[in-house]
């Protein structure tokens, strides 16, 4: 669903797959948004758009998470092997190295680092 909490937009979990290999498609049905994708492997993030009529390609060791930056659901269609399973659990243990915020009424995405520099200087 649309929403912000302060100017992070509404976002998904996040999670891996319990089979680190099983790689899944994202079909984008309705909405506006991104996906972000990190390996786990080797930090790599990454946010690739979805909206109605994109697809976004997960591979496998690569966790996930979709962020809603639009004004209405964002509806998609997740394909993966019935073996995959889901891990939330790991992402409990670190945050996705990127974030997607607000900034001038345009979705931005910003390393978190970047962004928590922002939020402390926005403080002073
Ligand atoms: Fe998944």
């Amino acid at each position: 669903m649309p929403g912000k909490v302060g100017d992070e937009y509404y976002m998904t979990k996040g999670h891996l797959h319990a089979w680190r290999p099983a790689a899944e498609v994202y079909i984008g049905l309705q909405g506006q948004g991104f996906m972000l994708l990190e390996d786990e492997r080797t930090g790599k993030s990454t946010a690739l758009p979805l909206s109605a009529d994109r697809v976004v390609y997960v591979p496998g060791h690569t966790a996930h998470r979709t962020i809603n930056t639009g004004n209405e659901a964002l509806v998609y269609w997740g394909i993966l092997s019935s073996q995959a399973g889901h891990d939330y659990g790991a992402k409990d243990r670190y945050d996705f190295r990127k974030v997607i915020v607000e900034i001038d009424g345009e979705p931005v995405v910003l390393d978190r680092d970047q962004y928590v520099d922002r939020l402390k200087a926005d403080k002073r």
